[in-house]
């Protein structure tokens, strides 16, 4: 790589033209001495592993999508931006199919575009989409492109086409502050240049912007964009850096599943089990945890949030709540989050109710201390097959976006099966996140129950019917 060789300080007249693999900046000698630039080689391999890839390319509704895009794991200012982008362009058109929100499809692996072709080389510049698979044929079309990585800079192309329209939306961000800014905030001038005019944008060799053919000079950038000139020669910044819960897309884009463990903590070795499959599939999963137990294995509790994990309330005696009075509801909740507290985590927002039992008064209860009462929609009966493969089955046959998949740590088998099941739903083009993270961006009232979100079944979450409360 050129990387190494070209270092970020001056380089300048001296250099022959050809002579070295920082020749590129012989074009600073025409422009005199004190254009300072650096070298840049394009995104090195190893930043490949903090980029989600995600495609939508079935139907939805006789809307024919073929989107194939990425986000930058950490970068939440940026993969906002993109979403906006790209949820716009769903809308615009027709893919909502009338809704307030976006519906996920689950795209197998098999049909997402490489990684490579979300990167574009060193002086190759794309006003238009190179990711896509069939884009002649569908009506809309979606794909974005990391233009340039280098230090802490990242700038990023997205594009898309509705039923013929194209539009393009340019970025620059700021990877250690997660701040991303409108592109045309790299050039200098009272009229900067729009997303339109950047449509080629690329960055050459030496680390400086071409945009309309041509190439920009030092002093036509702001100071920002002479601060990712300079940082061309640097390895880009590991953006997921000191984040074990890094996220790439919202579920707003991506189709999500929530898988959730009831029962534990446990003792053994299962927790801990658990938690390394987990970190291997890059996934997270939520644990409802009781009370009594947490009190027993304060570490296994701190172990799930420091690897990014979720921990919910399942009240301390694993007692049927909806037989007790509200304060002794209340009773049930509060001990189990002192011992959440006392195992030096976080209070937890999410309430699992014992059995799903539920009622008006455990409702209350879980309003006045804050929680959201947490169903689920894909039961697996791990609990009573105590089955590796019946496990396995039951979340095959039943997966889809939004789903909140039940399951319970304290079991073997269970635990056994979440190896294959992450490796499926990987396959199958699904992201496993927190209960949170499911929700986040959505309404989501403490008070409340949820069983799944989007659009699959009448119980589940979406804009038109933000929660669904039993017995109501
Ligand atoms: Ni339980």
């Amino acid at each position: 790589m050129l990387k190494k060789i070209c270092a970020t300080t001056a380089v300048v007249a001296t250099v022959l033209a050809g002579g070295s693999a920082c020749s590129s900046n012989v074009k600073n000698e025409e422009r005199g001495a004190s254009q300072i630039t650096s070298s840049y080689s394009g995104v090195p391999d190893s930043f490949k592993k903090h980029m989600q890839r995600l495609a939508i390319v079935q139907d939805a509704s006789g809307v024919s999508i073929d989107a194939q895009l990425f986000a930058l794991k950490g970068a939440n200012s940026l993969n906002k931006g993109i979403e906006k982008f790209a949820l716009k362009a769903l809308k615009d058109g027709g893919a909502f199919n009338g809704k307030k929100a976006f519906q996920p499809i689950a795209t197998p692996e098999s049909e997402q575009a490489d990684l490579d072709s979300f990167i574009s080389e060193p002086g190759a510049s794309t006003a238009t989409p190179t990711a896509t698979s069939d884009a002649a044929s569908a009506d809309i079309t979606l794909n974005d492109e990391i233009v340039f990585a280098g230090g802490k800079y990242v700038v990023t192309r997205a594009t898309a086409e509705v039923n013929g329209e194209p539009s393009v939306k340019l970025f620059v961000t700021d990877v250690e502050a997660d701040e991303t800014f409108p592109a045309s905030k790299l050039f200098a001038g009272e009229e900067p240049p729009s997303d339109d005019d950047l449509a080629d944008l690329s960055y050459g060799s030496n680390a400086l912007p071409s945009y309309q053919g041509a190439e920009k000079s030092i002093d036509e950038l702001s100071d920002l964009g002479k601060d990712v000139t300079k940082s061309g020669s640097e390895d880009p910044v590991d953006p997921t850096a000191n984040n074990a819960h890094a996220t790439g897309f919202s579920c707003a884009l991506a189709p999500c599943v929530a898988i959730t463990y009831d029962d534990g903590p446990g003792g053994g070795d299962l927790t801990d089990k658990l938690i390394k499959t987990f970190k291997k599939h890059d996934a997270h999963a939520t644990f409802f945890v009781i009370g009594k137990n947490v009190k027993e294995y304060p570490k296994e509790v701190k172990a799930m949030v420091d690897a990014g994990h979720e921990v919910g309330n399942h009240s301390y005696t694993h007692a049927q709540l909806n037989t007790l009075t509200e304060p002794g509801v209340e009773k049930e909740i509060k001990d189990t989050d002192k011992a959440i507290e006392n195992a030096g985590v976080d209070k937890p927002t999410l309430l699992r109710p014992p059995y799903g039992a539920s009622n008006r008064a455990v409702d209350d209860a879980a309003k006045t201390t804050g929680k959201h009462v947490i169903m689920w929609d894909v039961d697996t009966l791990d609990w009573k097959t105590r089955s590796t493969p019946k496990t396995v089955s039951a979340v095959k046959a039943n997966a889809r976006p939004g789903a909140i998949i039940l399951m319970h740590s304290i079991h073997k088998p269970t635990v056994d099966a979440a190896d294959t099941i992450l490796t499926y739903l990987k396959k199958e083009g699904y992201s496993m996140v927190t209960i949170s993270d499911l929700y986040k961006g959505s309404t989501f009232k403490t008070g409340k129950e949820y069983f799944c979100k989007g659009y699959a079944t009448a119980l589940c979450s979406s804009p038109e019917h933000p929660y669904v409360t039993k017995d109501s």
